[in-house]
Parts: structure tokens; C-alpha cells; sequence
């Protein structure tokens, strides 16, 4: 029998650093009027010089460990959610672990792009519910904006800095905690978004740097396509094996890519404003970090209440999608 496993606090962390739209305006040929009426953004944040991907993990997971009481050496695994990593190896989960002092924590770090924090909770979830693990430190973290060619106009506004974090346990017998987490894939669509170079494919060389091959690629109007349905889906496979229906949730926590593509998303699915987190507007696209991000903007404004129900779903690279249905205690 699977051990129940519930979802302890929640930490975030977001860089200082303000990078507005009128900045933007700037650096290349865009406009304020632009970015907000296609994508929502009015701004995003961008990790200080000296912050890399680590030190961003480091920060969200330190605040949903005071928020909780939870210590170091309470985890017995570590799972990052990340694109960015500090570099090609080892892990951000590692490097994690070292400054949390999780002297009992496996880490490992996982790559589903946007999807990553999805990904994560779910290996979390099995974790736990096998009984293998008793307390999983789930985090994702991204740095993009080290990652983007800041003379595209068509990805370098999109995209912005930012971890979140939870911890996930076992529960109590009879405790409702994570109902249920779904993932899906079609590797077929791998080129709608990524990284071209550096990688064993492509190795670094001059030419590749050149060639300006070391920075995100989108196609955003094929992405854009995809995105309303695999959402859809997935939050239905979710609900459907937690036994439950939309109208029984009580917040909805999605993805923050575009406004439009959460517009879309609401009227397919009937969800109401109030149930909606929308932190787009001032993030921007934070890739796997998004949805704990929002998760706790709605915890700290006071929208995430004990015993409610809430609903995760997720896009990305790969092509990768998940929702998770949880109950917060
Ligand atoms: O989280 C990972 C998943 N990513 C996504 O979900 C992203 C999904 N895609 C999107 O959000 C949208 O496709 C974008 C926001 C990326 C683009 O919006 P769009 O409405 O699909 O614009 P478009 O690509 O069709 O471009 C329309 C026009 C083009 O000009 P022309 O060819 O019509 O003259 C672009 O060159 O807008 C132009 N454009 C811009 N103009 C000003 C593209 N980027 C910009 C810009 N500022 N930043």
C-alpha cells in the first residue's frame, strides 16, 4: 500500500533586480504596448552578476525550511527542477546540498523545461509514497536571462529570473495530501524550443559562438499552439485521478508563459477569475520555476488556505507536460 504524501510549505525566492518593459524598450526594436497586449508582461526580474542558479535554489529552499521548521538533516533527497544550471555538471541539487548541509539527501536535478517543477513533484511524490523516502526538498530554479540572445526581440522579453520550493513527506494514515500527479511527453516536438549548442550534438567552438548558437530558441507560434491542449488534458487526467471535478478546486496554478495562452486556458476549461494565480505580469516566464513562484504569491497574499484543494499544470520544453492535484494542510 503506496504511503500518503502531503505537501509541506512553500518557498520562493525572486531577484532584486527589475527589468521593466520601458528598459527593454532600449535594448532592442519592441514596445511596453507590445509585450503586455501579447504576452501580459509588465515586468520580469534578473539575477544579480554574482547569482547563479544555485544561489536562487538556495534562497527558496531556505524560506520554505524556516517557514517549516523542516532542518537540513531532516531531507533525505533533493530534487531541483532546472535548464540553467550552474554549469553542465554536477547538479544545482548538489551544489544544494553542500549549503544546506543535507548530509543524508541524495540530489539530483531534473530537465523538463517548463515543466521541471511538475516533473520534480512527481518523482518527489513516487519517492515518499514508495516509503523508500520519508521528506523530499522539492526545487525549481532557472536563470534564463543568462541564457537569451538580448538582440532577439521575439525571446528576450519573455523570459525572467526565479526559484520556489516545497517539501514533501509522508503523511498520516487517512491524511489527503497529493491526490494525484500526471506527466506526459512527445519528444517529436523537441525543436519548438531549445538550447542548440554546447551539447554533445553540437559541441562548443568558435564558429557555434559565432553562429550565436549558445542561447534559447522558440518557435512561439507552434509552442503557443500546443499549449491550451496539453494543459487541458493534462489538468483532466489529473482531476480525473484524484476523483474530482474542476468545480471542487479551489485554485488554479498554472504555467506563466502569456496572458492569452491563461485566457485561453480559463475559457476552455470554465475556470473563474478568483480561481486563477496569474503572476505573469510581474515575473514574466520564470520556466520551471513559474508555478511554485505562483503558488506562493498566492500563499503569501492569503488566497492558498488550509484544506483547500489546489490544481498545478504545466508546458514546456521537450515537448513536456503535468498536472498535480493537491490538497493544502
Ligand atoms: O514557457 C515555454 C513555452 N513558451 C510559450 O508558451 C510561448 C508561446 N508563444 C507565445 O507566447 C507567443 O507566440 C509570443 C509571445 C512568443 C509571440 O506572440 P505572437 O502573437 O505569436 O507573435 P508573432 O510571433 O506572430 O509575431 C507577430 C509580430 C511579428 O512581426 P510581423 O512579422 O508581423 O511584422 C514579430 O516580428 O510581432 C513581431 N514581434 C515583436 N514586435 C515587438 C515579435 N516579438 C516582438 C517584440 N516586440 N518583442
Amino acid at each position: 500500500m503506496a504511503v500518503p504524501v502531503r505537501v509541506r510549505g512553500i518557498g520562493a525566492y525572486a531577484p532584486k533586480r527589475v527589468l521593466t518593459n520601458h528598459d527593454l524598450e532600449q535594448m532592442v526594436d519592441t514596445s511596453d504596448e507590445w509585450i503586455q497586449s501579447r504576452t501580459g508582461i509588465k515586468e520580469r526580474r534578473m539575477a544579480a552578476p554574482e547569482e547563479a542558479t544555485s544561489d536562487l535554489a538556495y534562497a527558496a529552499a531556505r524560506q520554505v525550511m524556516e517557514r517549516t521548521g523542516v532542518t537540513a538533516m531532516d531531507l533525505d533527497f533533493i530534487v531541483v527542477a532546472t535548464v540553467t544550471g550552474d554549469m553542465q555538471f554536477p547538479s544545482v541539487a548538489c551544489l544544494l546540498q553542500d549549503r544546506l548541509g543535507a548530509k543524508q539527501a541524495g540530489a539530483v536535478d531534473v530537465a523538463a523545461g517548463c515543466t521541471g517543477f511538475l516533473y520534480a513533484f512527481h518523482l518527489a511524490r513516487t519517492l515518499v509514497a514508495s516509503g523508500v523516502h520519508k521528506r523530499v526538498l522539492v526545487v525549481a530554479a532557472e536563470v534564463l536571462t543568462r541564457m537569451l540572445d538580448w538582440t532577439d526581440r521575439t525571446t528576450c522579453v519573455l523570459l525572467g529570473d526565479g526559484a520556489g520550493a516545497v517539501i514533501l513527506e509522508a503523511a498520516a494514515e487517512g491524511e489527503e495530501g497529493v491526490l494525484s500527479s500526471h506527466l506526459g511527453s512527445d519528444g517529436s516536438l523537441w525543436d519548438l524550443l531549445y538550447f542548440p549548442a554546447g551539447g554533445s550534438r553540437t559541441p562548443t567552438t568558435p564558429e557555434t559562438v559565432d553562429q550565436r548558437l549558445h542561447f534559447f530558441k522558440m518557435n512561439g507560434q507552434a509552442t503557443f499552439k500546443q499549449a491550451c491542449g496539453v494543459m487541458e488534458r493534462a489538468c483532466q487526467q489529473a482531476l480525473e485521478d484524484a476523483g474530482l471535478s474542476l468545480a471542487e478546486i479551489d485554485l488554479v496554478v498554472p504555467h506563466q508563459a502569456n496572458l492569452r495562452i491563461l485566457n485561453q486556458l480559463s475559457e476552455r476549461m470554465g475556470i473563474s477569475a478568483e480561481k486563477m494565480v496569474v503572476t505573469i505580469d510581474r515575473y514574466g516566464n520564470t520556466s520551471a520555476a513559474s508555478v511554485p513562484m505562483a503558488l506562493n504569491d498566492a500563499y503569501e497574499q492569503g488566497r492558498l488556505k488550509p484544506g483547500q484543494l489546489v490544481l498545478m499544470v504545466s508546458f514546456g520544453a521537450g515537448l513536456t507536460w503535468g498536472a498535480a492535484v493537491f490538497r493544502w494542510s
